[in-house]
C-alpha cells in the first residue's frame, strides 16, 4: 500500500522562524499531511531543527553559550511556534539530538566513499593564525568579487546571492578577530555529483515530475553541477568516520551533508520508540517522499540529496514531489530581523486568531510567484472570506435553530431534499473538493474553494428564505435549514486540515461528537446522496466562529511595523 512520507526542511536551530518560512514549508505540510489522514492514507510527518554549521557555531560563540545549550533553547522555541499555528508532526527532533543521526551519518559517508563517490582533494583554504582555525563559510567576511559588495561571507554574498569561494576575496577578514588570514594546505572531500548525474541522477531527474518553477532550476544546476566538498574543518558536527578518515584529524561533515539525513534518522527515532519498522518507510517502492522546502533549497533536495540517497545502495526511495514555494514577503519588502521588518509572532498570537492566519497565509502563499503577507489583506481575508463567508452562514443557520427549531436539527422530507438538492447542488455556483486541489500542492486554491462552498450556501439560504418560509410553510423552512445543516457539516470537514481549531468549533456547534479530523473525507455531494442524516440531532452551544478585525487594530499593525524599520534605520 503507498505510503506518504511528508518533511519539511529543518530550520536552522539558531533564531525564531517568521511567517515567511512558516508559509514556505510547513503549514503546506501540515496541511497535506492531515488532508491524506483524512482520506485515510498512512502519512508520517518528519522535522526537527538543523543544529550543526557554522550559522550555529556563530550565533552560539557571540552569545557565549555552549554549541548544544544554544540549539537545544531555539529548537524549544521554534518548536513553540509551531505548537501555536497548529503545525503538528509526528516526530520532532534534532541532528545534534537524534540518537542515530551521527551514525547514519556516517554511514552514509562511508558507503559513498566505498562505492566510489567521493573524491579527496588537497587545496588550499584560510586559516586564521590568531585563532589557530581554518575558517569555514561564514567565518571569513570580504568584498563580494562579483558584485562588490563589502560584507560578503565566504560561502554566499547576502546582495547579489551568489555562491562565493572565499579564497577569491582581496580583503579576506577573520570573522572572529578581524585579522587577515593566510592560506594554508587541508585536504577535503568532495561529492562526486557529475558522476552520481550520469549514473542515475540525470535520467531521473528528466523522467521526473516537477512543479515548474522547479524542473528549470533542476535542469539548469544538473547541467552544471560540480564535485562539492561534503567536509570541513570544524569542530561542531558529525565528525568524519574515523575508518574512513585516512589519518585526517578535526573534520566534521558539511551541514548541508548530514541535515537532510536528518530526515532518515529522526523517521528511525520514532520507528525505535513505537517498535516499529523505518526501512518500511525509506526503503520502500510504495513509499511517496515529499520534501516540502522553499526555494532556495532546491539543489540539495533535488540534486544532492537523492544523490546521496542513490549513492549508498540501500534502495532508498528517492523524491516522489518537492513542492517548493518561492519567496514569501511581507508589505512588500523582505522580512529582515535585523532592519525591524518582521511580524513579533508572541504579540501576533496574542492579538490574533491562528486559524485566520493559516487560512491567509495558506491563501497567499508564494506557489508560482513571490507573494507578501498584507496586513490589509490579512484583515479582509479573516473578515470577508471567512467572518461573512463561513461564519456567517453557520450562525445565521444555527441561530435560527436555537431560537425557533428548539436546537434541533429539522425534519426532512425525500420530496423537499429532491427539491432543495437541485438549488443547493445545481442552482447556487460552482463548489469543489478542496482537497483535490490540495492533492495538487495548490493551497491557495484549496483556500478559495472552502470560501466558494460557504458562499454558493449562503445563496442558497437568500433563495430559499426560511425565515419568511417558516410562517406559511415550516415544514419547508425546517426542510431547507436541515440542508444547511448537512452542508455545514462537510463543510466542517473540509475546513479541519486549514482550519482545525474552528472546524472543530463548528462540528460541535452542530451537535456532532467526536473529533472531526477523525470523520474521513467526504466525497463530493451528489443529488440524493450526499447527506448523512442530521435530522433530530440537537445543536450545540452557538458561538460566533470568526470575530471580526477592526480597521483601527490593522493599521496599529501597520504603524508599529514602520515605527520599529524607522527606528532601526
Ligand atoms: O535552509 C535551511 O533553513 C536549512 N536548515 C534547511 C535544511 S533542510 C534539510 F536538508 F535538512
Ligand atoms: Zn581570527
Amino acid at each position: 500500500m503507498v505510503r506518504y512520507l511528508v518533511t519539511s526542511a529543518l530550520p536552522y536551530a539558531n533564531g525564531p522562524i517568521h511567517f515567511g518560512h512558516v508559509v514556505g514549508a510547513y503549514l503546506p505540510a501540515d496541511v497535506y499531511a492531515r488532508t491524506l489522514r483524512m482520506q485515510g492514507e498512512e502519512v508520517l510527518y518528519v522535522c526537527g531543527t538543523d543544529e550543526h554549521g557554522v550559522a550555529i557555531t556563530i550565533g552560539a560563540e557571540k552569545e557565549n553559550r555552549a554549541y548544544g545549550e544554544y540549539v537545544a533553547h531555539w529548537r524549544g522555541v521554534i518548536k513553540s511556534t509551531f505548537d501555536r499555528l497548529g503545525i503538528r508532526f509526528d516526530v520532532w527532533s534534532g541532528t545534534s539530538i537524534s540518537p542515530c543521526h551521527a551514525e547514519l551519518s556516517q554511514d552514509f559517508f562511508r558507503r559513498l566513499d566505498v562505492g566510489g563517490y567521493l573524491l579527496q582533494r588537497e587545496e588550499e583554504q584560510l586559516y586564521c593564525v590568531n585563532d589557530a582555525r581554518f575558517l569555514a563559510d561564514r567565518y571569513i567576511a570580504g568584498t563580494c568579487p562579483n558584485c562588490g559588495y563589502p560584507e560578503a561571507r565566504g560561502d554566499e554574498c547576502p546582495r547579489c546571492a551568489k555562491w562565493l569561494n572565499p579564497l577569491e576575496f582581496a580583503d579576506p577578514r577573520c570573522k572572529v578577530c578581524g585579522s587577515r588570514p593566510e592560506k594554508r594546505k587541508t585536504r577535503h572531500w568532495y561529492l562526486d555529483l557529475p558522476k552520481l548525474r550520469d549514473e542515475k541522477l540525470g535520467a531521473w531527474a528528466k523522467e521526473h515530475e516537477w512543479k515548474p518553477n522547479v524542473q528549470t532550476f533542476v535542469a539548469n544546476q544538473l547541467a552544471e553541477v560540480e564535485p562539492r566538498p561534503i567536509t570541513r574543518d570544524m569542530q561542531w558536527g558529525v565528525p568524519v568516520p574515523e575508518d574512513r578518515a585516512r589519518g585526517e584529524r578535526g573534520k566534521v561533515l558539511y551541514v548541508w551533508f548530514d541535515a537532510p539525513i536528518g530526515y532518515v534518522s529522526f523517521t528511525r527515532e520514532w520507528a525505535d520508540a513505537r517498535g516499529a519498522d523505518w526501512q518500511s518507510w525509506w526503503r520502500s517502492e510504495d513509499t511517496r517522499l515529499v520534501h516540502f522546502i522553499g526555494k532556495d533549497n532546491i539543489p540539495f533536495h533535488c540534486v544532492v540529496f537523492p544523490a546521496m540517497l542513490y549513492g549508498v545502495k540501500q534502495g532508498y526511495v528517492l523524491p516522489w514531489h518537492v513542492p517548493a514555494n518561492e519567496f514569501y514577503n511581507l508589505e512588500g519588502r523582505k522580512f529582515s530581523t535585523s532592519q525591524g521588518w518582521y511580524i513579533d509572532l508572541d504579540e501576533f498570537f496574542a492579538r490574533f486568531d491562528a486559524d485566520a492566519a493559516r487560512f491567509y497565509l495558506l491563501s497567499s502563499s508564494p506557489e508560482t510567484k513571490d507573494s507578501d503577507f498584507n496586513w490589509k489583506d490579512f484583515q479582509s481575508a479573516n473578515n470577508v472570506l471567512l467572518a461573512d463567508t463561513i461564519g456567517n452562514l453557520a450562525s445565521r443557520v444555527l441561530k435560527f435553530l436555537e431560537k425557533y427549531y428548539e436546537a434541533k436539527i429539522p425534519a426532512l422530507s425525500p420530496e423537499h431534499a429532491a427539491e432543495f438538492d437541485r438549488i443547493l447542488l445545481g442552482e447556487c455556483g460552482a463548489f469543489a473538493d478542496p482537497g483535490v486541489a490540495i492533492r495538487e500542492f495548490r493551497f491557495r486554491r484549496a483556500c478559495e474553494e472552502l470560501a466558494a462552498n460557504a458562499r454558493l450556501a449562503n445563496v442558497f439560504v437568500d433563495r430559499v428564505a426560511p425565515w419568511s418560509l417558516r410562517k406559511t410553510e415550516p415544514e419547508r423552512a425546517g426542510a431547507a435549514l436541515a440542508t444547511c445543516c448537512e452542508w455545514l457539516a462537510v463543510l466542517a470537514q473540509w475546513m479541519a486540515p486549514i482550519l482545525p481549531g474552528k472546524a472543530q468549533k463548528l462540528w460541535t456547534m452542530l451537535g456532532n461528537l467526536g473529533e472531526v479530523a477523525e470523520q474521513g473525507w467526504p466525497k463530493l455531494p451528489v443529488a440524493g446522496a450526499w447527506r448523512r442524516g442530521l435530522s433530530g440531532q440537537r445543536i450545540g452551544q452557538v458561538e460566533g466562529l470568526f470575530p471580526k478585525l477592526d480597521d483601527a487594530v490593522i493599521q496599529a499593525e501597520i504603524d508599529a511595523l514602520h515605527r520599529r524599520a524607522a527606528a532601526k534605520a
